[in-house]
């Protein structure tokens, strides 16, 4: 007898309480994301329709979706999407899925471009094009160039630029400023990978099916901040502003390199959590 929606999801919730080491909410929010995916619905349909059975084919399509979960997979791989800035994105397992944190880097990169600027943008390494194309929507007046190394990343943001009608925005394959169009830059903007190639973080959770690529940079985890910040007064107009996520406990280092890198006003930006998250210096 197949059970109620309802009680689906709380047996599968416990389930997955168990077996990964989620919080209950995290769970929750996990089997109902499923389970809307595999209905074709949104997830306030399942409150509202808690008391009937899942169609057949979705019941197979969740349960699954529920035995990769149970595997360890990130639930954004599994429906193939996350949202990021108010815009739904593709992803899949040669992105990275965008974090809620990196929003702040976005806010403050728009804070500095007023809504009809003709501004031009870099962002360094852009994976699912989540920060440019939040950036270029927000301000269709602006031109964002966006890079990465990986061709695979690249085709996803393409792809998720197709989807949100994105006009203002290059893709370019480059390695960090190999291949960079021969200009200057009003701001550029990175969230470049900032984990230190032995940390254990690596190996666990979500985490352990991402690009490597993405997430890891040398033995301290600065070696691609290094080159970035290095490079980067080459490449801003005077005034220009460089705007780079990193590791909470990187606030310090970044700082200190920014300053050694000639920056002016280096100030550091604090996440939801309290974190320092964000730091930017402005050319002078
Ligand atoms: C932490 S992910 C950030 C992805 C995306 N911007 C976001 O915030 O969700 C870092 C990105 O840098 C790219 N990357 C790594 N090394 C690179 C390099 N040498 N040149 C250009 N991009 C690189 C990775 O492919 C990845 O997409």
């Amino acid at each position: 007898m197949p059970l109620v929606i309802t009680e689906h999801l709380r047996q599968d919730q416990a389930l997955l309480t168990q077996q990964l080491d989620l919080t209950p909410a995290e769970a929750r929010l996990d089997v109902h994301v499923l389970a809307a995916h595999a209905c074709g619905v949104e997830r306030v349909w399942l409150l509202a329709h808690g008391d009937e059975c899942m169609p057949p084919a979705s019941a197979s399509h969740y349960e699954q979706s529920l035995a990769r979960r149970l595997s360890g997979e990130p639930v954004a791989y599994i429906v193939g999407m996350r949202e990021f800035y108010g815009h739904r994105l593709m992803v899949n397992a040669d992105v990275l899925i965008p974090r809620p944190e990196t929003e702040l880097l976005v806010d403050l990169a728009l804070a500095r471009i007023e809504p009809d600027d003709a501004a031009q943008v870099l962002e360094l390494g852009t994976g699912s094009g989540a920060i440019a194309l939040a950036v270029a929507l927000a301000r269709p007046g602006a031109r964002v160039c966006a890079v990465d190394k990986s061709i695979a990343a690249l085709h996803m943001a393409q792809e998720n630029s197709r989807q949100l009608a994105a006009l203002n925005i290059d893709l370019v394959q480059s390695d960090w400023w190999a291949q960079v169009p021969p200009q200057r830059f009003d701001l550029i903007l990175s969230n470049p990978p900032y984990i230190a190639e032995q940390d254990p973080h690596l190996k666990q959770g979500d985490v352990r099916f991402e690009p490597l690529s993405a997430l890891a940079a040398g033995q301290d985890g600065l070696d691609d901040l290094r080159h970035i910040i290095s490079e980067a007064p080459n490449w801003l107009k005077a005034g220009g502003w460089l705007m780079l996520e990193h590791g909470y406990d990187q606030g310090a280092a970044v700082r200190s390199l920014l300053n050694s890198a000639g920056f002016a006003v280096v100030e550091t930006h604090l996440d939801l959590a309290g974190l320092e998250r964000v730091s930017c210096g402005r050319k002078t």
